[in-house]
């Protein structure tokens, strides 16, 4: 039997994450999500993924001070970045510049042992954050400010995006919205990266092909998707209407719904809060209170609840955010899970290679020559 989208089957074994779709609960590694906001920072969580235990302190200076020093992008990479079309989509620079580093992987030719692949890991999860800043900067004929090793993940992106570090309250809520992405079970992106590592294709591969599949709009995509469609909604007054059209029409409301959370996404109600009070700060609660109707009408006309990607807009919205970089700021916070999923699929490989249910012409066709074909 079919099973469409591969709904239901379950891949692998993993020590990851969790998703429990009846009970709205996401784990990483033995801890709620719920536990974990708030009480850890991001880059706790990055280590408690690749290492499956929360660090000391000891351990966690080690682990920032190989993170923080590898955010030096190489120089072609940094042209690459200079030269894109500014008008390019910043996922496929991302996913064109992240290829591009393993151009550039000191051990490239070597075997890919587990140390050097822990390496890739770590150079990678530096850059990525640098890939995308750099190129907003670039296309707008702004300056590239050097890297700095004393700024955490979110910190540091919103220093390099904006040319100076911002305020704590805006890098604490960028923050926990990296902890709320970092790992989501066997996702799109993460089996993608699964895939290609499974052939024993390299790490950078793997990587890309994530950062391809997170870009789609029913995947990573779906954030600015919630913009544009508030932008076309316009106004509170306009909302009803807005649904019931796009229902009608069967077409998709962007951030709501959710193929293995059929209760709430824990991860939505974090988000709303973050955004309830950014919104109301910037003076704009208009954002919230529609984002706010189109949730309750979503679940009053086809039960479904709003996901990951609805409220996290509006959030990065009002951190003055542009609306290009929300999915490659999913990119960077996924990264951590990406590079986490591909070590752990590398400790107990085996290829993935699923069947397909054939159903085109029975066997039997004869080729007719070519100038006699109609
Ligand atoms: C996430 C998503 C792809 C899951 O899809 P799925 O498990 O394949 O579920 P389906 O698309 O088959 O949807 C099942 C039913 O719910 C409806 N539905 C699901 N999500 C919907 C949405 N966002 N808006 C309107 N209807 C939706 C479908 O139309 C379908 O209705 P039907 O049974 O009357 O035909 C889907 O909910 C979606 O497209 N959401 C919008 C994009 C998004 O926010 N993605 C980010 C996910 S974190």
């Amino acid at each position: 039997m079919v099973s469409r989208g591969l709904e239901g089957v379950v891949a692998n074994s993993t020590r990851l994450s969790d998703v429990l779709g009846d009970k709205g609960q996401l784990i990483y590694c033995g801890y709620d999500i719920n536990e974990l906001v708030g009480k850890v920072s991001y880059k706790e969580v990055v280590y408690l993924l690749w290492h499956r235990k929360l660090p000391n302190r000891k351990e966690l200076d080690a682990f920032l001070h190989e993170l923080r020093s590898q955010r030096e992008l190489p120089g072609p990479v940094i042209d690459f970045l200079k030269s894109a079309p500014p008008d390019a989509g910043a996922m496929d620079v991302m996913r064109t510049a992240i290829s591009m580093l393993g151009l550039y992987d000191s051990d490239n030719g070597k075997e890919a042992t587990p140390e050097i692949n822990r390496r890739r890991a770590t150079s990678i999860t530096a850059k990525i954050g640098v890939i995308a800043a750099y190129f907003h900067r670039a296309r707008n004929g702004k300056s590239l400010p050097p890297v700095r090793d004393d700024l955490t993940e979110a910190e540091h992106f919103l220093y390099l995006m904006c040319g100076e570090p911002q305020s704590k309250e805006a890098s604490d809520t960028l923050d926990v919205a990296f902890i709320l992405h970092a790992d989501h079970g066997m996702n799109a992106s993460t089996f993608s990266a699964r895939v290609t590592i499974s052939t024993l294709s390299d790490f950078y591969s793997a990587i890309t092909a994530a950062i391809g599949t997170l870009k789609g709009p029913l995947h990573g995509g779906a954030n600015e998707g919630v913009i544009h469609m508030l932008e076309e909604i316009g106004s509170e007054e306009n909302v009803d209407a807005y649904v019931e059209k796009q229902l009608a029409e069967k077409k998709k409301i962007m951030g709501i719904g959710h193929r293995v959370y059929k209760t709430l996404d824990p991860r939505a109600p974090h988000l709303r809060a973050m955004a309830v009070k950014l919104s109301e700060k910037l003076g704009e609660p208009k954002w919230i209170r529609m984002s706010e109707r189109i949730a309750e009408l979503m679940k009053e006309k086809k039960n479904l609840n709003a996901n990951v990607d609805f409220y996290s807009a509006t959030v990065y919205y009002s951190l003055g955010i542009p609306t290009d970089l929300f999915t490659p700021i999913f990119a960077i916070a996924r990264c951590s899970g990406w590079c986490a999923q591909v070590l752990e699929q590398l400790e107990d490989n085996r290829l993935y290679r699923p069947l397909s249910e054939y159903v085109g012409e029975p066997v039997g066709k004869k080729v007719v020559p070519i100038d006699e074909r109609p």
